[in-house]
Formats: structure tokens, sequence, C-alpha cells
């Protein structure tokens, strides 16, 4: 039904085909190891570049720890912009967080035509962006290993991400019935902050769920004008994360469930399709990603796109740094009390 309405979009409309491009290209952002041993790389999860690449987009990575004059470089070569999944709360790097942050002023400066999509983590990066200034946008959530349909909102209805006229009805049957979006989260953002905090700034919640505890949290967003949406679940897990990488939560591999995950990433890429940004070149292309991306199978059958920061650049930020000498510490007092 999508597809058919883009088709005849096109017919009526020679003017919106020039504004349709064959091969966006998605810049995902990096996410810091964690590990805190060298060699210090960055990465995200290949599913993320499956997920992007399905609908026929490329993928260049964004290094977290890019200088501010790269970014602006690299910034306005690409048609839209991705915030992954990752470990612990948004502002845990500084690094990471500061890029993201500029990503955030690059669209809203660039006349609101290049998408910008979070994903878990980076739905909590938009509440945190948005917020900002607030305490405790973030709050505690029982949700990790968590399978659940959506629960639209009333707003949703004419939205641009949920609205039930675009959206396939089998799409949208599935996503409200069946548990088909995995969640993995322990933070989130309540509705009554989110009414507080982020409606004002002009964000809409498209839908909500209960954690385990009953707790609602607000698990779709998108903003009112701009092509910015964020899911607190993992539109990239159905189809490409296996059942080791997220313990007991099985992705559902429903023939259902992977069309309504395929679904979110053809509107992504869709948006970005209508931006006319692109690289200077396919070599200019090459230079970001050639050598960036290796593919890593992992014992637990996930590949990672792992990121290796090159040279003078492998350095890991000073808040990590203090936190492994911090570690290091206390195992060697725990260790130095076993010998006693
Ligand atoms: C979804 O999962 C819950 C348990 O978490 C279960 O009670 C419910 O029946 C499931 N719903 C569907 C439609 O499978």
């Amino acid at each position: 039904m999508f597809r058919a309405a883009v088709l005849s979009a096109l017919a009526v409309s020679p003017a919106l085909s020039q504004q349709l491009f064959d091969q966006p290209v998605i810049g995902v952002l990096t996410f810091p190891d964690s590990s805190m041993l060298p060699p210090y790389t960055s990465f995200f999860d290949s599913s993320y570049v499956k997920w992007i690449e399905q609908s026929g987009a490329r993928v260049a990575p964004i290094r977290f720890d890019m200088s501010s004059e790269d970014l602006a470089a690299l910034f306005p070569q690409l048609n839209g912009i991705l915030f992954t999944g990752g470990a612990g709360m948004p502002e845990d790097n500084d690094a990471y967080f500061s890029t993201a942050s500029r990503l955030w002023e690059l669209v809203q400066e660039d006349s609101e035509t290049v998408p910008l999509w979070g994903t878990c983590l980076g739905f909590e990066m938009f509440a945190t962006l948005w917020g900002k200034g607030e305490d405790n946008v973030l709050s505690d959530f029982d949700a990790e290993n968590l399978a659940l349909p959506l629960g639209f909102t009333a707003d949703s209805k004419s939205s641009k991400l949920f609205s039930p006229s675009t959206v396939p009805e089998d799409v949208y049957e599935t996503l409200g019935t069946q548990n088909v979006t995995t969640n993995w989260h322990t933070y989130g953002v309540s509705v009554d902050t989110f009414e507080k905090v982020l409606a004002p700034q002009g964000l809409v919640a498209l839908t909500t769920n209960e954690d385990r505890e009953g707790k609602v949290f607000v698990s779709s967003m998108e903003h009112e004008s701009a092509p910015f949406y964020a899911v607190q679940w993992h539109p990239e897990s159905n189809q490409f994360d296996t059942t080791d990488k997220h313990g007991d939560a099985t992705p559902d591999r429903s023939v259902e469930g992977v069309a309504a995950m395929q679904y979110m990433s053809h509107f992504l890429v869709g948006e970005a399709r209508k931006n006319a940004k692109t690289f200077e070149s396919e070599d200019a292309f090459k230079a970001i990603v050639l050598g960036q991306l290796q593919d890593d199978v992992a014992t637990d059958g996930c590949s990672t796109m792992v990121v290796t920061l090159s040279g003078d650049r492998a350095q890991v930020d000073e808040k990590t740094a203090a936190a492994f000498i911090q570690a290091v510490g206390v195992y060697l007092e725990e260790l130095a009390m076993m010998m006693v």
C-alpha cells in the first residue's frame, strides 16, 4: 500500500520524482567501546547497517570522536542520521554526547530536511537533547527482554510515522496487537515527563507501553513538523539479532513481525530519499567507508560493525579512563582482602 502510494504520487507529480534519490546514505553515529582496553574502538551492531541497507540506502559511520571540522564536512553529504542503541545513558561519554548534540543542531539548522532517527539509547538521546536543562527526563523502567505490541496514542492517528492512512493495514495490525517490538532498556520517559518537558518542544508521543511493573513509558515519538523520529524498541532486531544476544527475548521472526520492521526502515529511508544531499563522488563516499567498517561475527552469532579509531585518535576520553582506573583500584583492593 505504501509502495503503491509512492508510485501513484510519482505518476502525478514529476516534481516529486526529482526529489527522490536512488542511493541515500544514512550516517550512523558510532558508540564508544566499553571494554576500556586498547585498541580503543567505536562500533555499532551490524544489524543497524543491514536494517538500513535492506531498504536501499547505504551507511557511513560518523565516529563519535570526530572533530567538529570533520563533522561539518561530512554532514552536508548525508541524507539521514541514525542514533543507535547502546549501553548506559546518553551523557555517560562526553565525546559521544557532544557529537550527538552537534548532529542534533545540524539537522535542525538544515531547513529540517534531513531525517534523524533514534533507537533505544537513541530515543533516550532525543529525550536528553530536547529536554536539555531538565533533570530526570529519564527514569528507571523494568523493560529488558520484553516483547510487546505498541499502544497507539490518539495523536498517532494524525502522525507521519503511524497514521493509519499511510501504514499498510497488516503492518498496523501487527504492530498494535502482536508481541513484535523488542524492548531492551532500563531507562525511559514517563508519560508525565513527556507531557511536561518534551511536548512543549514539539515532540509528539505516538505509542506507549507498560513495563513489568505496570509503569507506562513512551515507546515511540516524532517531531510535529521536522522528520525526526525515535523508538524505544528495536526495529532492527527481528531480522538480524539472535536469541543469544538478547537473552530470553527472542525477537519475533514471524513473517508479520519481519514485515513490520521492514516497513520501519522503508519509512526512514523514504524520508532520506526526499533530500538532494549527496557525496561529491563515489570515491569521496568510499574514503569515508573503506577501511572503517569491519564486520566482526562475534561468538554470540551476531555481527558487529567495528569502526577502528586510527593513530592519534586512539585515545579514550577522560571520564572513561578515570572509571577504568577506579575499577582497577577496587579490583586490587578486593584482591588484597582475599589474600589476607
Ligand atoms: C505477549 O506476551 C505476553 C507475556 O509477556 C503474553 O501474556 C501475551 O499473551 C502475548 N500476546 C500475544 C498477542 O502473543
